[in-house]
């Protein structure tokens, strides 16, 4: 009997308890079931008229539910002194922190709409490593040792006999050594040079390098494809010109560059006067560099050209020292939110 009325207790009160919305409710409910009268006191205090064995049973179950019900008890406490009226500590009218958070590096977000830029044109993406071998980053490029235009690219050597890579070129032979053509890739990645860093200078910078192997392709595919990139990445308004340049691995080679961004191709500091930045090196890959990977150059052809990355956001949002990108100075990062 007194088992079933203990049950009962604890049924009722943890549903009152649960109800109990103020701390006047929770002090009248404290009085009825765990007071000096409460109905669990009563039970407690009459368990010793009972049998021995009963009194063992009644007894320990009945401050189970004592120990159980008071637990519930300071929770429910616990909870309703916690409400933000409640709590005097705490001003609930001052204002918020504002929430900080974090925003794409500037060098990150061309990359991405250079790779969009591409992707849409037809090519792939692709990775490569930074540190390099002499064979891929000179040798394989058509600059077999002592060529003098190896002095073009200042060169971190390693004691291993490896370098970092100085551009991302050599990826274009380790691409056509894996893949046959028609070949269509870009290569964004890291880059290093042995450099006295200045405002246009930096040891490590970006590059994308790209590459297009196939029957048949000519300078007119490499013109209309970087004027594409250039109509997409600065606008159709946007004046580009080609002239010839030198690089030991295309023939012929040339460089792109556009219409200034600061003077609209008047004339100013940025240009150097010319009305005109360079933004590209490119070519027709030169046979001998076919020839290397076992493409054979009276079947196939292909073009090929490297960009600095930098450049680009430096120039459209004018930025006058490359050494503010990866300096990890939140003022500067943080405007490009
Ligand atoms: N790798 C050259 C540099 O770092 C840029 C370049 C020029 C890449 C001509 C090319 C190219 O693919 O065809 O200066």
């Amino acid at each position: 009997m007194f088992l079933e009325e203990l049950g009962k207790i604890e049924e009722e009160a943890g549903r009152e308890l649960r109800e109990a919305d103020s701390q006047d409710k929770l002090s009248s409910w404290h009085t009825r079931y765990l007071g000096r009268k409460g109905r669990l006191t009563s039970i407690l205090k009459s368990i010793g008229a009972l049998s021995l064995e009963n009194r063992k049973e009644v007894g320990s179950k009945a401050n189970q539910v004592k120990e159980r019900l008071s637990l519930s008890f300071s929770q429910r406490k616990d909870e309703l002194s916690c409400g933000p009226s409640l709590r005097e500590d705490v001003d609930i009218t001052l204002p918020g922190r504002p929430f900080t958070y974090g925003s794409l590096h500037p060098t990150t977000k061309v990359l991405r709409e250079i790779c969009t830029i591409f992707s849409g044109l037809g090519f792939g993406v692709v990775e490569g490593p930074e540190i390099e071998e002499d064979y891929y980053n000179f040798e394989a490029l058509n600059m077999p040792e002592d060529h003098p235009a190896r002095d073009m690219w200042a060169t971190l050597w390693m004691e291993n006999g490896l370098l970092l890579r100085t551009h991302t070129s050599p990826m274009q032979i380790r691409i056509m050594e894996r893949a046959s053509p028609p070949i269509r890739v870009i290569i964004p990645g890291r880059c290093y040079r042995y450099e006295a860093t200045d405002a246009t200078h930096e040891s490590m910078f970006y590059q994308v390098e790209g590459l297009a192997v196939d029957k048949g392709i000519t300078l007119a595919h490499l013109k209309g494809t970087l004027t594409e990139f250039s109509h997409l990445l600065f606008g159709e308004e946007r004046k580009i010109r080609f002239r010839c340049d030198y690089f030991p691995f295309v023939e012929p080679g040339m460089e792109m560059s556009i219409e200034c961004l600061s003077c609209q191709g008047k004339g100013c500091r940025t240009c150097r006067g010319s009305g005109w930045l360079e933004i590209l090196g490119a070519g027709m890959v030169h046979p001998r560099v076919l020839e290397r990977v076992n493409i054979d150059p009276e079947v196939y052809s292909g073009f090929a050209f490297g960009m600095g990355v930098e450049r680009i956001p430096m120039l459209k949002y004018r930025i006058d020292d490359i050494r503010h990108f990866y300096a990890d100075d939140l003022r500067f990062l943080a405007q490009f939110r």
